[in-house]
């Protein structure tokens, strides 16, 4: 059977993309964002799933006000970098699993969350930036990737609950699937970061730090943190948060279908845990959680 070995925690700033991209991540700037991920991009090599599980938001690249899928699922084979105005990132295209994508959206709409299937998309910076975090700059990224898009963009957007909740389903449908595969989920977006208003440029290293904190060892108790108090304290693309509460719910500590506080498996081990600012606008965390 498939099984969930760790999950990854990251920000997505799109100027970390065009920073690599451009050659620039050695500059007095951008040297300490990177510092930071030169732990985690060896634990990648050593670590090397079968699949990865990517939880993001698409920013009004694939979807646009059209259309708004509050949960969709990549079930296609392959995924090509988005053009998000200045031409595609030079990154590799993302190859899907159309099969464990397949079996996991019929397991997690049987277990009552409605996603929408996605047979062609584009991936954004929301996607493509973790793996540049998580990889550097290979030919080919080092594994398939299943997209898993969010509505953090649009509102309304899902509660923390229900992202947590629907990491349990998730699990649990990986671990109904018929083959020895390692997966990573990996929960992206965030820390706190506001673009626009009067308050633009909103950090609160205080919130973010006590995030993480509650992120290791308390994650029932933090998905019960409703969305307005993310907007307030994060600002208001600091909700991208959610989204990391969906791979939290995955881990082995969390009991699927259990009554709430009911124990899991072991508590997962911090590998790694980093915090930086600024990246452009946004607070940048990033950890790493093993299932021992
Ligand atoms: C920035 C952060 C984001 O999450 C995003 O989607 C776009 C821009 C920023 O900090 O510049
Ligand atoms: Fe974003």
């Amino acid at each position: 059977m498939a099984k969930i070995t760790a999950s990854v925690y990251t920000s997505h700033v799109p100027a970390i993309g065009a920073a690599l991209d451009q050659g620039k991540d050695q500059e007095p700037y951008w040297q300490p964002l990177f510092k930071g991920y030169k732990f985690s991009q060896q634990w990648l090599k050593d670590n090397t799933p079968d699949v990865i599980f990517l939880v993001y938001n698409d920013h009004a690249t694939a979807f646009s006000l059209d259309m708004i899928p509050t949960f969709a699922i990549g079930t296609a084979a392959e995924y090509a970098p988005a053009d998000e105005g200045w031409g595609p990132r030079p990154v590799p295209t993302v190859i899907g699993h159309p099969e464990l994508a397949a079996h996991i959206a019929h397991s997690v709409i049987q277990d009552d969350f409605d996603l929408t299937i996605v047979n062609k998309m584009a991936v954004d910076h929301g996607l493509t930036v973790p793996l540049s975090l998580m990889c550097g700059q290979p030919d080919a990224w080092p594994c398939p990737v299943i997209p898993f898009a969010v509505n953090v963009v649009q509102y309304p957007v899902p509660s923390g609950r229900r992202c947590f909740m629907l990491g349990q389903a998730i699990r649990k449908a990986v671990e109904s699937y018929d083959q020895p595969l390692k997966v990573q989920i990996w929960g992206t977006g965030g820390m706190s970061h506001q673009l626009q208003g009067p308050r633009a440029g909103l950090i609160n290293k205080a919130w973010d730090n006590a995030f993480l904190d509650r992120l290791i060892a308390d994650p029932e108790g933090l998905s019960q943190v409703p969305h307005i108090d993310y907007v307030r304290e994060a600002g208001s693309e600091g909700i991208e948060l959610v989204m990391w509460l969906i791979a939290r719910g995955a881990m082995a500590d969390v009991n699927p279908g259990a009554a709430p506080g009911a124990a899991g498996g072991p508590a997962p081990k911090v590998a790694h845990r980093f915090y930086h600012v600024p990246a452009s606008n946004t607070a940048v965390g990033h950890l790493i959680l093993e299932n021992t």
